[in-house]
């Protein structure tokens, strides 16, 4: 079994407009298409119809998380694991987003909202955004931040070596590395399914009232591109949560805020590759946890841990 790699983010978002604005103009993805109270957008340089879809409601949260899988024959493998474990799932014939086809979808044990997906409608651009260079789906950016692609999604889970397990386990996404926390317990893992250091991470959530989304984070070139996104986000009335900084596990440039409705968003740069076949996890012992999360000291602010002040993880069918 296998999944190919993180896909999309369905956010909802109780001020349409406001968060499309948001999106579009300052973090800089494009609209690829606006279909009822959805909005459906992309960085310049995703390759499919999109990676992140708003959704009008009356409460922000996260609707589901896209993963990609090879074939059909994958998502039926990993169907047969997760329903070994416990786990109800229910096949969507014929999905009810545009962009990708039937789905398999399915809470995980932290109760995080999946999908897997196998059929993907690649991004066709209109003449204007046509790039001549081949390697451009699009036109690079000239809007805001003009992030580059879609990078990864990190939740807050009661237990993360459980919700790690599971990942690891069942749907055969590999574990990184870890952290742990001065009393000694994991307070987070990064997994990803190719050689990026994480496609999705878990955090321990201290208040233990359930699995949400932690942040959606997109990609950018350059620490410079970093430090230029905080600016322009500070200048055009916005608030940073946290950073710029870095993360000594990753090594990656980090730049955390919230979008208007309040569904937290990452830019960031960097970060280390792995190419190793038989990868095992880096233990970050809590002697040296501290500079896993904040290298140059950068204090992370409680809400990071804190999850009542993140929306809840709202499911629907
Ligand atoms: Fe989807």
């Amino acid at each position: 079994m296998s999944i190919a790699h993180i896909g999309h983010a369905e956010l909802l978002v109780p001020d349409l407009d406001a968060s499309v604005s948001y999106f579009r103009d300052l973090v800089g993805l494009r609209v690829t298409e606006t279909v009822g109270d959805r909005v459906f957008l992309r960085a310049w340089q995703d390759w499919d119809h999109h990676t992140l879809v708003l959704t009008d409601s009356p409460e922000p949260g996260l609707r589901h998380m896209g993963w990609r899988v090879k074939t059909k024959a994958d998502a039926e493998q990993i169907h047969a694991a997760i329903t070994e474990r416990g786990v109800e799932s229910t096949w969507t014939a014929g999905s009810d987003e545009v962009g990708h086809g039937d789905a398999l979808r399915f809470l995980t044990p932290g109760g995080l909202p999946f999908e897997l997906y196998w059929e993907v409608q690649k991004h066709v651009p209109p003449p204007e955004d046509a790039s001549k260079l081949p390697s451009h789906p699009s036109r690079v950016s000239i809007q805001g931040a003009a992030v580059r692609r879609f990078d990864h999604v990190t939740f807050i889970v009661d237990d993360v070596v459980a919700e790690q397990e599971f990942l690891t386990n069942a749907l055969g996404i590999r574990h990184n590395y870890f952290i742990h926390g001065p009393d000694g317990g994991r307070w987070g893992s990064w997994l990803s399914c190719n050689n990026v250091s994480h496609e999705t991470a878990l955090t321990r959530n201290a208040h233990q009232d359930g699995g949400k989304l932690h942040h959606i984070a997109y990609y950018v070139d350059s620490v410079d591109e970093v430090a230029r996104a905080a600016t322009l986000l500070i200048d055009h009335g916005y608030e940073l949560e946290w950073g710029p900084g870095k993360h000594g596990t990753s090594g990656a440039t980090f730049l955390y805020f919230r979008e208007p409705g309040g569904n937290r968003v990452e830019i960031w740069t960097g970060g280390l590759l792995i190419f190793d076949p038989d990868w095992e996890a880096i233990d970050w012992s809590k002697h040296v946890g501290h500079l896993g999360n904040s290298l140059w000291g950068t204090p992370m602010p409680e809400t990071f841990r804190d999850g009542t002040s993140l929306p809840k993880t709202v499911v629907t069918a």
